[in-house]
């Protein structure tokens, strides 16, 4: 009745930006992402018969209200595909990411926590399955099963039967490194499930992004599979300016960058003017990532480094996907 697992962070390169079913998270679009092994998290859970309500540590610390909300939402989730109900958990997590700051860690924390509980009560269920149950505890971390580049298929049907990832090319595929720019790693002011909902609701620009969505994904998956990074590359950096842009003509509008965020999108243009290939992406939260081959590591790092307001760069390589420790 107790597991360990470990999940990984993933940078989408296409955005899952706007649901279609809120509760059951359906996104409004496939996306696609690089699952990296620089940030994880690794989540222990403990089902037991005497205890009469779920505990979650995040850590070290106990946590409650809204993120104590949201895991147990999701122990719900798993007791009742178990059919356990009544049988609470302890549930000890550790980020090896900034917590809700756009790094990312709810795609690592949900990935970890589905692997865990649903190994904790011994279900035997497929990848693809443990992939459709992650991606009811945050959108974003149904990628997080897989590693290398993932796709996450949104999907016909109305209960998400058909709404889950799969693994678009192998993490040893092609050799790509995100540098992770680190200019804050406090907790962003609008979640990314409330950033997303504001913005379907209220953006003109929201029908727009849904309609560039599968263009952008045929050509980026061609790019992946002949392992041309320049294509690669002013895909996903395109498409998440197109993400962004429509935060702005949501009401009340909305950004998640800071004035180093855009220092650092300018310090990529001017590396790409010096004939340094490298494409910048960002989540929902002001610190970017960055695209860059192998050889230009050291270069890369170097200019990024300079820019005043950055605090570190960590760099990732294509990471695997969940596994049990
Ligand atoms: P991020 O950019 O970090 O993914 P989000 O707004 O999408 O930011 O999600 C952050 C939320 O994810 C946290 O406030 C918390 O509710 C949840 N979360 C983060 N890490 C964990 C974890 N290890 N276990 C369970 N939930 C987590
Ligand atoms: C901008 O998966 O964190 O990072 O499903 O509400 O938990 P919820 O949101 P989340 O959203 C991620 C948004 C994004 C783009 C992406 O990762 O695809
Ligand atoms: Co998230």
């Amino acid at each position: 009745m107790k597991a360990t697992a470990k999940a990984h962070t993933n940078i989408a390169l296409i955005k899952y930006w706007g649901k279609r079913d809120e509760s059951l998270i359906l996104p409004m679009n496939n996306s696609l992402s690089l699952t990296l092994d620089g940030f994880y998290t690794t989540t222990t859970v403990s089902f037991k018969e005497e205890l009469t309500e779920d505990r979650f540590f995040l850590n070290d610390h106990p946590i409650k209200g809204e993120q104590y909300n949201r895991v147990t939402k999701f122990l719900n989730l798993i007791r009742d595909y178990a059919q356990r109900t009544g049988l609470y958990a302890e549930v000890s997590s550790t980020n090896h990411v900034p917590t809700a700051a756009g790094f990312a860690s709810s795609a690592s924390g949900f990935a970890a926590l589905a692997a865990a509980s649903t190994r904790a009560l011994d279900m035997q269920i497929t990848e693809q399955e443990l992939s459709r149950l992650t991606r009811q505890g945050s959108g974003s971390a149904c990628r997080s099963v897989y590693g290398g580049f993932v796709e996450w298929e949104q999907g016909m049907e109305d209960d998400g039967s058909d709404s889950y990832a799969v693994q678009v090319a192998p993490k040893d595929h092609w050799d790509v490194r995100v540098a992770a720019v680190v200019l804050s790693d406090t907790m962003k002011k609008v979640s990314s499930r409330a950033g997303m909902k504001r913005t379907v609701d209220t953006s003109p620009f929201y029908s727009s992004w849904v309609s560039s969505i599968p263009d952008d994904l045929t050509q980026i998956k061609k790019g992946i599979d002949d392992c041309d990074f320049e294509k690669v590359g002013q895909i996903a950096e395109a498409n998440c300016l197109k993400m962004h842009a429509t935060t702005l003509g949501a009401n009340p509008p909305f950004t998640y960058w800071h004035d180093t965020t855009m220092a650092v999108m300018q310090e990529v243009r001017a590396m790409r003017e010096r004939g340094i290939p490298a494409f910048f992406t960002i989540d929902a939260g002001p610190n970017v990532k960055v695209l860059y081959l192998p050889q230009h590591e050291a270069a890369v790092q170097k200019y990024l480094r300079e820019i005043p307001g950055v605090h570190d760069v960590i760099v990732s390589r294509s990471g695997q996907g969940v596994t049990y420790l």
